[in-house]
């Protein structure tokens, strides 16, 4: 277990990154960043996703085209897309894979190693450049690279008695 004000207080310091170093991630690091993904919790633990690593620099490039913004995908070292396997799991694929991603996120920053979530992008474009079929929803490209700079500030979150009511 770990010690839960270590746990929040990391869980609020975590940022998105858009700014990277370009040298490579160490193997072993992509592996935890892979193994958290893999432990993820899924609906009857169906599993519905795979992962594919992208080192490769002109896939990165070919990629980073398809983002509507934040071209800062061609900067990375790495890249992971989260496919979710639509049959495999069809009412849950999207949340199982989405919990994927924020494991992953955690991993990385553990590591301190900075990523972003993608959702703006020609999916369609990215889905072809990554040969993916109609089963298979390219949820996110997560881009991973150690931090470069000042870590950003927070960005807002809104006040807890703002979201929350009690039924006591
Ligand atoms: C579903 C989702 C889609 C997102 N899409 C993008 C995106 O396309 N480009 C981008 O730069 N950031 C994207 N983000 C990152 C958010 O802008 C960011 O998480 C939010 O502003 C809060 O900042 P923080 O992550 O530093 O706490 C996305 C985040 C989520 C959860």
């Amino acid at each position: 277990m770990i010690e839960p004000e270590i746990l929040l207080e990391f869980l609020r310091g975590r940022r998105s990154i858009r700014v990277y170093q370009a040298k490579p991630i160490k193997d072993m690091e992509i592996k935890m960043i892979l193994e958290a993904g893999r432990w993820t919790p899924s609906a009857s633990n169906r599993q519905p996703w795979e992962f594919i690593v992208i080192k490769n620099k002109e896939y990165l490039l070919k990629l980073a085209k398809c983002l509507s913004y934040g071209r800062f995908m061609k900067e990375v070292p790495v890249a992971i897309a989260i496919i979710a396997k639509i049959k495999t799991s069809p009412k849950w694929y999207l949340i199982d894979t989405s919990l994927v991603s924020m494991n992953m996120m955690l991993m990385a920053w553990s590591l301190g190693i900075g990523t972003c979530w993608i959702g703006a992008m020609n999916r369609e474009k990215a889905k072809e450049i990554l040969g993916l079929g109609a089963n298979e929803h390219l949820l996110t490209l997560l881009p991973f690279g150690y931090i470069k700079g000042e870590i950003p500030e927070p960005t807002a979150r809104k006040q807890l008695e703002k979201i929350v009511s009690y039924i006591e």
